[in-house]
Order: C-alpha cells, then structure tokens, then sequence
C-alpha cells in the first residue's frame, strides 16, 4: 500500500472515532454545538490524532482508553485554529477549503466555539477515566494534554506570536522564534506522542524520548507550514497563502531564506527518524509518516 493510502485509511478510522464523541446539536445554544460541529467536520489532515494512536501502537497499545484522547487532541488542536483565524488574530477567511467559523458564524460564536472545543476536550478525556478506572496512566496523560494546551504551551506560544508581529520594536531573534515554534505548534504534537505512550505503559526515559521526537518533527513541521504560505495555493492547502506576510510575521522563512528552511526540515525530521530508531521498537508506521511530512503538500 502507498504512504498517501495508509494515511488515508488512518484518517477514515479516525474520522469515526471524532463522530463518536461530537456533540449533539440541539438545545438553546444549538448554535455553538453547530460552530463546533462544523469547524471539527470541515476536515484537516487529523495529524495529532494519528502521531497518538501510532505511539501508541509503537509502545504496544490495546485497547479503546485511547480513544477519549485522540478526539481530546483534535478538539484542542481545532479550537486553536478556529481563534487563530479570528480577525484579532490572523484574520483569515479559509480553512480546511472552507469558510472559517467566525466567517460563518460570526465572531461572537467564533470565540465560544472555541472555548466550548477546549472544554469538551477535557470532558472528553475524562471518560478514559471510566474505561480504564484502575490505570495510573490515564491521569498522566491527562495531566499532559493540560499542560502543552495552556500558557506553557500552544496558548503560549500563540501570545508571544502575535506580540511579535513586526512592528519594528521588538526584533526577531532566533531564539525567540525557537520559542514560538516550541509552544504554538510543537506542545501539541508532543502531548500527542507522549499521551499515546503513557497510555501503552511507556516508561519515562521513554516518554521523554517521545516528547523529543514529538518536538523535531512539530518544529520541521511548522518550517514546513511557513514554506507552504509562501509556495502553495489556497485550493491545495486550504487556507489562504500570503497569511504571514500580510501580518508581517517573522518567520523561519524570512528569517534564514527557503533553501535553508527546506534544509532544516530534513534535518530535523531526519534527526527524529533517528530517535525513534534509538528506542528499538518494532516500527509499524510512524517512521513512514515522519518521512512523508517532509514533503508534504497541505
Ligand atoms: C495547522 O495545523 C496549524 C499549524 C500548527 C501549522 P495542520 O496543518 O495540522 O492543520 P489541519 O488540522 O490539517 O487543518
Ligand atoms: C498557528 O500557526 C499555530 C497554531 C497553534 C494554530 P499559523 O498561524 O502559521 O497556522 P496556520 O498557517 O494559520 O494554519
Ligand atoms: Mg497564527
Ligand atoms: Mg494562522
Ligand atoms: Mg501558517
């Protein structure tokens, strides 16, 4: 089977699991659940989801106490999308070759929508409690989704994004746009790989590893997103291309040319494959999925 097929029976399976826990849309506020529904539905490659579930696997997972989880991710993941997109923020009008949900549904329900996604993430998640009431695991990995969504992760790094919009007073350091990346993009791909490992019963040597893996492929992943903001079209990736420059971002890009962004993202996924050599686990897929994520196109 080809990469782009494995990945797309992945999506599928993961596609049913997302229906399983969205919520209902009825009730006075009908209106919020279908924000919801729909900025989840919109698509969206469910990257997060399938790092978890594949880390999972790795460290011999079995079992459903990862299923609250793998929606849990995507529900904040999305949320993060949908307040990236408000006018405050990037201001953008597509994503996931759709509308945005402020655009939709207005700015108000664009906020709410997502406050409502990252709660429900949580209310989501503490039904692994109930499949796996006896698992010390469950409130790790909980602990961990906590901790890379909130201001020593994705939130973070998303206010020290916006504060650095150029504006000419606050120059753009390397460092600096390290940290950004780390928060805004990275903290979740590591939650991600890390909870798919505790929840198998991982060690903490091993989780740590994980989170490392985690934080090289979400780093050469973000270079690769600023890459395509400049490369791509709208119909290819979904959401407008000339985002950054239009909020004058400083960005790896802008910061060390395309040829060596394109270099750096080899590198790091490169360095990643290697981790996950190091741990000497019998690989299904993960390995494949580090690789193809270099040359991706949406
Ligand atoms: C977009 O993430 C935000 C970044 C961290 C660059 P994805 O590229 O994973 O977005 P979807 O989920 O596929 O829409
Ligand atoms: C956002 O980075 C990362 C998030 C945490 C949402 P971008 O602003 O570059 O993401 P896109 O390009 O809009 O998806
Ligand atoms: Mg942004
Ligand atoms: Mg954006
Ligand atoms: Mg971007």
């Amino acid at each position: 089977m080809t990469v782009e097929k494995e990945i797309a029976l992945r999506t599928e399976r993961i596609n049913a699991v997302l229906e399983n826990y969205l919520p209902k849309e009825e009730g006075y506020q009908k209106r919020l659940l279908e924000a919801m529904n729909y900025s989840v539905r919109a698509g969206g490659k469910r990257l997060r989801p399938m790092l978890m579930q594949e880390s999972f696997l790795l460290f011999g997972g079995t079992g459903r106490v990862i299923e609250p989880f793998l929606a849990a991710i995507e529900w904040i993941h999305t949320y993060s999308l949908v307040h990236d997109d408000l006018p405050a923020m990037d201001n953008d009008e597509y994503r996931r070759g759709k509308k945005t949900t402020h655009a939709v549904y207005g700015e108000a329900m664009g906020i709410l929508a997502g406050d409502a996604l990252l709660n429900y993430a949580f209310e989501t998640a503490s039904l692994a409690f109930e499949e796996a009431p006896a698992d010390p695991a469950v409130g790790k990995a909980f602990r961990i989704l906590a901790c890379k969504a909130g201001a020593y992760g994705m939130a973070g790094g998303q206010a020290v994004d916006v504060e650095s919009e150029l504006d000419g007073s606050l120059p753009m350091t390397e460092e600096r746009l390290e940290f950004i990346y780390r928060l805004k993009t990275c903290a979740l791909m590591e939650a991600s790989m890390e909870i798919g490992a505790v929840l198998a019963g991982a060690s903490a040597k091993e989780q740590e590893v994980m989170g490392q893996i985690a934080g090289k492929v979400g780093m050469a992943f973000q270079i690769q997103d600023d890459i395509l903001d400049l490369t791509s079209t709208l119909e290819v990736l979904g959401k407008p291309i000339g985002s950054d420059e239009k909020n004058r971002k400083a960005t790896y890009v802008a910061l060390h040319g395309m040829e060596r962004a394109k270099e750096e993202v080899e590198r790091l996924s490169g360095e990643a494959v290697q981790l996950l050599e190091g741990l000497g686990k019998e690989d299904g897929f993960l390995k494949e999925l580090i690789r193809y994520l270099i040359h991706r196109e949406k």
